[in-house]
């Protein structure tokens, strides 16, 4: 079975992380089916809202860090990009049910879905800076607007994890429920918003982001050059090394 579900559905299209046993994490070719359904759902005229979903005891465990240094993302074209700008301009609405773990992408993703709903065992966490790197996904400018800029600064600098009440109370996610009912919940939302009129949802949409559409582009642009040097400097190697090995990364001399 693939490892990205893609199911459509009375006016729904609701991708499904599916690789339970690796955490969710996410491949180079994950990413590139993401990005491919993305630019299938906006295009298809019968998919009118996109619901992103787990499962009830992992959302994701963010990038697959063995395929992450097996192919790292050099150029703007690779799949990870192309799926995060995917998403970001993306013109209907996307609903997200989060559920257990939501790491680095799993949860910086979220700033680019309209409303997300979270399972109270939900735990997010950006450990970029644990991981000898820079925030994606255009969060380093995304997450201080949302959290004010101290508790931004508490998220992606000490990069632990957060739980879901932590996340409402910064507006992360707009409700939390039992981890059995977020998916659910998630879907009849998506029901109810498919049943709007399109042209006036994608147009209230368009006016809400429209104030930084750019930024955020240029910001995830400006990130992804940052973060390409610093896969190949040393804190990353012993970062990404450390979890291979299954130990914890020592960075007393970096
Ligand atoms: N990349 C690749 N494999 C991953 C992974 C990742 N990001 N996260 C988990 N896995 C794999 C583990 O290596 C393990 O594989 P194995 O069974 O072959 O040994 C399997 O998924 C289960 O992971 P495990 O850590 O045992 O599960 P857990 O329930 O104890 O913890 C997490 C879950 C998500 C908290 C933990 O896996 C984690 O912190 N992962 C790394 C997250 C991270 O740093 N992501 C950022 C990437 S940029």
């Amino acid at each position: 079975m693939s490892d990205i579900l893609e199911h459509i559905e009375a006016g729904v299209m609701t991708l499904t992380l599916n690789r339970v046993d690796k955490k969710n994490s996410i491949t180079s070719a994950m990413y590139g089916l993401l990005a491919d359904s993305l630019a299938k759902a906006k295009e298809d005229t019968s998919v009118r809202v996109v619901v992103i979903q787990g499962h009830a005891t992992i959302f994701s465990a963010g990038n697959d860090i063995a395929d992450f240094l097996h192919r790292p993302p050099t150029t703007g074209e690779a799949p990870v990009f192309r799926f995060l700008h995917g998403i970001a301009a993306f013109p209907k609405p996307i609903v997200a049910a989060v559920c257990g773990p939501a790491v680095g992408i799993g949860t910086t993703m979220l700033f680019h879905c309209d409303l997300v709903y979270a399972g109270d065992n939900a735990a997010f966490a950006m450990p970029f800076v644990n991981l000898g790197i820079v925030p994606e996904a255009a969060s380093s400018l995304l997450v201080p607007q949302m959290f004010g800029y101290h508790r931004a600064a508490e998220a992606l600098l000490l990069g632990e994890p957060f739980m879901a009440e932590a996340a409402l109370e910064v507006g992360l996610v707009n409700k939390v429920l039992p981890p059995t009912e977020a998916n659910d919940y998630a879907q009849n939302v998506a029901k109810k918003l498919a049943a709007k009129p399109l042209s006036s949802i994608v147009e209230t949409k368009r006016l809400l982001k429209m104030g930084q559409m750019d930024a955020v582009h240029a910001r995830m642009d400006e990130e992804s050059v940052i973060f390409g040097r610093m896969l190949g400097e040393p804190a990353a190697k012993e970062a990404f090394g450390a979890f291979m090995e299954k130990r914890r990364p020592d960075f007393s001399k970096l």
